[in-house]
Order: C-alpha cells, then sequence, then structure tokens
C-alpha cells in the first residue's frame, strides 16, 4: 500500500471495495465494546481475542482527548502461567492504513504453527485505521467516494514524455489535502504519526504486563518498528523489521530511494522467463530468446498498446487495456513474482495477439458494492487512503516545494526507475497538498541508537519498493543490528517461501540468534516450474519436494499460506 501503493492509485475504491476472496472475515460487532484504559480480553472471531483500549490523542497533552485503538490477540496455547509461556509477539502489515486486526485474522494461526504456539500473536489497528476511531475520511459518503474516483480514474502518466502528468497529480493531491482538513471533525488527523502509534503499542505491552517488545514489522511496518526502537531502545526484546522503507526518506517526504531495485524486479521477469523457455513462459518466443530480446518485446508491445488500446468485455467486465492499464499491471506483478509473472507470461503472450482478456483480468478488483458500511460494527468504517495520507503526510515534513521543483524531484528520481510515477509521488509529491501537521512531533534523523537487543533487518535481492539499499540506510542508525537478505525478487521476504530465511526469523524469536553477516538465504520456490530464478537450470519441483523432510514440506506450505494472505494486504490485490 501507501508508498508501497502506487501513488496514482490515490483515488482508489476502498469504501466500495469488498475485501479479497478467501481472506477471513471478522465476524465480531466491535462497535458493542465498551472502550477502557486497560486490556480487557472478549472472545471474539473463534479462537481470538479482542480488546479497545483507550489511549491520549496527544501523550503530552492528555486532557486533549482519547482515542480509542483495537486490538486482538491469539493467545499462546499455554497459559501465562506455564514455564514455557513467552508472552506478545506484535504484528503490523504496513500501509499504513491496513487493519493490524484484520491480518492477524488471516496470518495469526499460521504464526502459531511455524514461529511457535508459545507465543501470543497481537496486532492492532493504528489510530484512525480499520477498527480505531475515531475514523478518517476524505469524503462524506460512500455514493461521493465513488464519483471523485469515477470522475478522476487512476492514470499512469509517463511523465518524461508528459510534463502536464506531475502537474495533474500535483492538483488532484491539493483536492484531496484539502478534503481532508475538511472533514477533519474530529480532530484526529493532527494525533496519527507513526511515534503516537509507537506510543500506543508501548502502552499496550506495558497493559499486558510486559516491559519489552517482541515485534514483526513489514512494509510500512518497518517505519513503526524502527519509530519504536528510536523512540524507545531499551524497550526491545525482538524486533524483526522486513520490507525496509528508508525511515529518514519516510520523515524527509523523500522516498527516492524506494526505487533503486524496481527495475531489477522487472528484469527478474524477462531472466527467468527466459531460463525457462517458451514451454513454461508463453512470453518466451523460443529456447535461444534472451532476457533482452524478452525486454525488447515487452517495449515493443507498450508502444503497440500506447498507439492503439486494446477494448476488453467479458462477463465479468469490461474496460480498455490501455498504456495505463498496462503500466499499472506490470508494476503491480513486481510485488509477487511467484504468483503474477506466470499469468502476466500468458496476458502478455495474449495481448500481442490483440487479445487483452487476461491482461485485463490481472487487475481488476473484485466486485464490489456501494452499500452503506455493515451497521453491526463487523466491517470498518473511515477510508484507508485518508489514514495512509494522515500517517505518511503527518509524519513527514511540511513540504512547500513549488511544481517546478516537485518535477525535479520526480525527474530525479525517474533517472532510477522506468517505475518512478508509481513511487516516488505518493510521498512528496501527494504530501504537498496535506495541510495538517503537529508540532512536536517526532522527528528523524537519529543516529547510533543501541537498543536492548540488536534488530533484524530482512530485504530482497530485488525488492519493487523497499530495496535491500532502503534497508541498509534504516540499518545504519541502530548500533549491532543485522541484515538478512532473501534471494528473490518481490515485496517483503513473505513474496516466496524459504526455509532459510524461515530459520533465521525462528531462531532470532527463540533464541535471540542473529545471522552471521552476508547471509544471504535461497527461496525454496521457482518463478516458472521449469528452473530457478537465477536460471541456473532446471529443478523439477517433484525433485525439490523430494529431499525435503515431511516437517519442511510442512513449514513451506505454512509459509506459502503466510504469503497469499498478506498479499491483497502489502501490495492490494
Ligand atoms: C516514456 O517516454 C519517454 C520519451 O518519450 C520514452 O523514452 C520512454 O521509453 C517512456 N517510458 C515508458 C515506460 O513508456
Ligand atoms: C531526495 O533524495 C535523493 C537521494 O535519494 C536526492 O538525490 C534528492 O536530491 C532528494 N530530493 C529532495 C527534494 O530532497
Ligand atoms: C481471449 O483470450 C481468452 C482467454 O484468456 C479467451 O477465453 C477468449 O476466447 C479470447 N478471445 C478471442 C477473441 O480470441
Ligand atoms: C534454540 O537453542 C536451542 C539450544 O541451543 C536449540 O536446541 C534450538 O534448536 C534453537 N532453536 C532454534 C529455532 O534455533
Amino acid at each position: 500500500m501507501l508508498s508501497l501503493l502506487p501513488a496514482l492509485l490515490l483515488a482508489g475504491a476502498h469504501v466500495c471495495a469488498a475485501q479479497g476472496p478467501g481472506q477471513p472475515q471478522n465476524t465480531f460487532d466491535w462497535s458493542q465494546l465498551k472502550a477502557s484504559s486497560d486490556i480487557t480480553w472478549v472472545p471474539c472471531n473463534d479462537h481470538f481475542q479482542c480488546a479497545r483500549i483507550s489511549v491520549p490523542l496527544d501523550y503530552t497533552t492528555p486532557k486533549l482527548g482519547s482515542a480509542t485503538i483495537a486490538v486482538m490477540r491469539l493467545p499462546a496455547s499455554v497459559p501465562p502461567t506455564d514455564p514455557t509461556y513467552r508472552g506478545p509477539v506484535f504484528f503490523n502489515p504496513g500501509g499504513p492504513g491496513a487493519s493490524g486486526v484484520q491480518s492477524l485474522l488471516g496470518v495469526g494461526p499460521f504464526f502459531t504453527s511455524v514461529f511457535g504456539a508459545e507465543f501470543d500473536y497481537v496486532s492492532f489497528d493504528p489510530r484512525g485505521i480499520g477498527f480505531s476511531t475515531p475514523t478518517t475520511d476524505f469524503f462524506a459518503s460512500a455514493a461521493e467516494t465513488a464519483l471523485w474516483n469515477a470522475g478522476n480514474p487512476s492514470q499512469s502518466l509517463n511523465a518524461s514524455s508528459d510534463s502536464t502528468a506531475v502537474a495533474r497529480f500535483w492538483g488532484l493531491s491539493q483536492v484531496q489535502g484539502q478534503l481532508a482538513a475538511q472533514h477533519d471533525s474530529t480532530g484526529i488527523l493532527k494525533y496519527l504519526t507513526t511515534d503516537n502509534a509507537a506510543r500506543d503499542m508501548h502502552l499496550i505491552n506495558q497493559k499486558l504486563g510486559f516491559k519489552k517488545v517482541r515485534y514483526y514489522g513489514i512494509s510500512y511496518g518497518s517505519v513503526l518498528g524502527a519509530t519504536f526502537a528510536a523512540l524507545f531502545p531499551d524497550k526491545i526484546e525482538r524486533m524483526i523489521l522486513d520490507g525496509v522503507l528508508d525511515a529518514d526518506g519516510w520523515y524527509q517526504a523523500n522516498l527516492t530511494i524506494q526505487a533503486s531495485a524496481t527495475d531489477a524486479t522487472l528484469d527478474s521477469f524477462f531472466t527467468s522467463c527466459a531460463a525457462a523457455g517458451p514451454s513454461l513462459c508463453p512470453f518466451s518466443p523460443s529456447t535461444s530468446s534472451t532476457a533482452q530480446d524478452l525486454s525488447n518485446r515487452l517495449t515493443t508491445l507498450t508502444n503497440t498498446i500506447l498507439a492503439q488500446p486494446v477494448p476488453v468485455i467479458t462477463p465479468g467486465g469490461y474496460g480498455l487495456v490501455d498504456y495505463s492499464r498496462l503500466r499499472q499491471t506490470l508494476f503491480q506483478a513486481l510485488y509477487a513474482p511467484y504468483v503474477f509473472f506466470p499469468p502476466l507470461a500468458q496476458a502478455l503472450a495474449d495481448l500481442e495477439k490483440g487479445n487483452g482478456t487476461s491482461l485485463f483480468a490481472i487487475l481488476a478488483q473484485p466486485q464490489f458494492t456501494c452499500g452503506a458500511p455493515a451497521p453491526d460494527g463487523t466491517q470498518p468504517t473511515g477510508n484507508p487512503l485518508a489514514a495512509t495520507f494522515g500517517v505518511q503526510c503527518g509524519d513527514a515534513v511540511e513540504v512547500k516545494d513549488s511544481l517546478e521543483q516537485l518535477d525535479a524531484y520526480y525527474r530525479n528520481a525517474a533517472k532510477l526507475s522506468q517505475f518512478a510515477e508509481f513511487l516516488v509521488g505518493s510521498g512528496r509529491i501527494t504530501c504537498s497538498g496535506w495541510k495538517i501537521h503537529r508540532q512536536n512531533r517526532f522527528k528523524w534523523p537519529v543516529s547510533n541508537i543501541k537498543t536492548s537487543f540488536p534488530l533484524l533487518f530482512v530485504a530482497n535481492t530485488a525488492d519493487p519498493v523497499t530495496p535491500k539499499q532502503s534497508a541498509q540506510k534504516t540499518r545504519a542508525n541502530f548500533l549491532g543490528s543485522a541484515l538478512l537478505v532473501q534471494d528473490s525478487p518481490g515485496h517483503t521476504s513473505t513474496t516466496a517461501p524459504s526455509l532459510c530465511t524461515f530459520g533465521y526469523f525462528k531462531a532470532y524469536m527463540t533464541n535471540g540468534t542473529l545471522p552471521p553477516p552476508d547471509t544471504t538465504c535461497p527461496v525454496d520456490a521457482q518463478i516458472f516450474g521449469g528452473g530457478p530464478p537465477d536460471g541456473s537450470g532446471p529443478v523439477t519441483a517433484a525433485k525439490t519436494r523430494v529431499q525435503l523432510s515431511k516437517e519442511d514440506q510442512d513449514t513451506l506450505q505454512v509459509l506459502k499460506s503466510i504469503g497469499d494472505v498478506l498479499r491483497p494486504i502489502i501490495a492490494r490485490w
């Protein structure tokens, strides 16, 4: 999501959107649960427990009022009195704007089976998000939201050839920023910042009877974790930050470094497709095709579509496969290559033949209805994108750049990646329209932070939105921390199952063991069935499987399930 979300999905549907298929749905009526200053668990959603806790809007001035945070726990299999009980592990799925409790419904049971049932798994909806109240919105109603979205469709704009692109995006950001300020009747926007979410986590952990936190955060969850570690360095028991953002850039409204490995992620499409050959990758015309051939082929196809879009009408939906749609589909596929490159290869091959049906389907949203939110409090109200920008722009320095300066900022990023249009805009350009900033909020930079336990940073060799470079930059602020690299394209280590990565996670969480310096983990998956991602030769899936113990096979299944649950949350599929 967020800056991890294509900037131009700014106006994307949400109030009307259905949750992705196969995700466990919340059945608990949060509105019936009274907020309390302590954690009072009630049973909810089968094996889970729910609580709502009151927190000060402003920790320096508690009399300004309170917000209510939705917290959920999957309790350990042993009671707290048992000597093997280890306490809570907090999880945040990123965004900002994603519901922590919703994500825990999906991943909690899998965490229990791989990381251990001696831990509780806990997540919460950060302020302004999901089931926490008050909520945030740009618009007064679902209908108004739908009208705005219809009137301002996401457009992918090649700013190097179209100088109005940045200007248009800038203009929309001004409108959005003013709307957010207008609809902030509760005054929550000023207090959504990540420092406050970190203070909330500290408070929740204390109320649960613990002094130090164990935490696993992915994507934006790395900003929450790093901020927590900067504010409370002596309160770290364990902290894994996976898919790490440039925390300094986050606070400076400059996410340029995000674009460092985006093109390399697309390159992995060409290399893995060429290595797999036409029998496994339909976009490869012959066994002698090289990655460069495929890259050229995609450029030709893109130019063809730019000149002439392909109309699509199917029973499930209709529209155009135009330049914008093609570019957005390519970019989104980069988040999860192991899942989306095979259908992408087929879709591109079809599109070359003039058939846009399968390409159109890749980005198709689940069917949605624009009804009023469920009256019974089982669905979140509010607008996740308003919360996303509220957190991101509220954290960041006030952007006072002129349009010319923003244009220069964009062009600088465009030198790093052909996908810059989806990346840097959402930070600096969107935030240039943001009106609400709290003067005494926490600000980066920080340096030489000595935490009570070393942090574990995790990066992929090619992550389209949180590259290794940003993990290295954030890590440099924390003394004694370690960096584990997973040899895969995609966003966060959950993009592909790896027994190696998992082993280091588990050893760190349970025993506090850090991976040796320069550790790179292979993944136990192939993008196209016939060969590993590095193209080093065909290995059949069956052959790899035979070498694995039953336990390892089960672990791989669970790791794959964690990826499946988190994918729609972190990539907004
Ligand atoms: C954007 O436009 C420039 C100039 O026309 C062109 O060289 C470049 O290939 C285009 N990029 C994409 C991704 O279409
Ligand atoms: C943003 O950061 C990049 C380096 O990542 C730097 O080159 C650029 O000048 C910065 N832009 C602004 C506006 O600070
Ligand atoms: C386009 O491709 C889809 C499969 O992806 C197929 O069902 C459909 O018949 C094709 N349309 C045409 C006109 O060939
Ligand atoms: C933790 O340490 C114990 C004792 O050295 C060892 O038996 C166990 O395998 C370790 N667990 C992990 C997950 O590394």
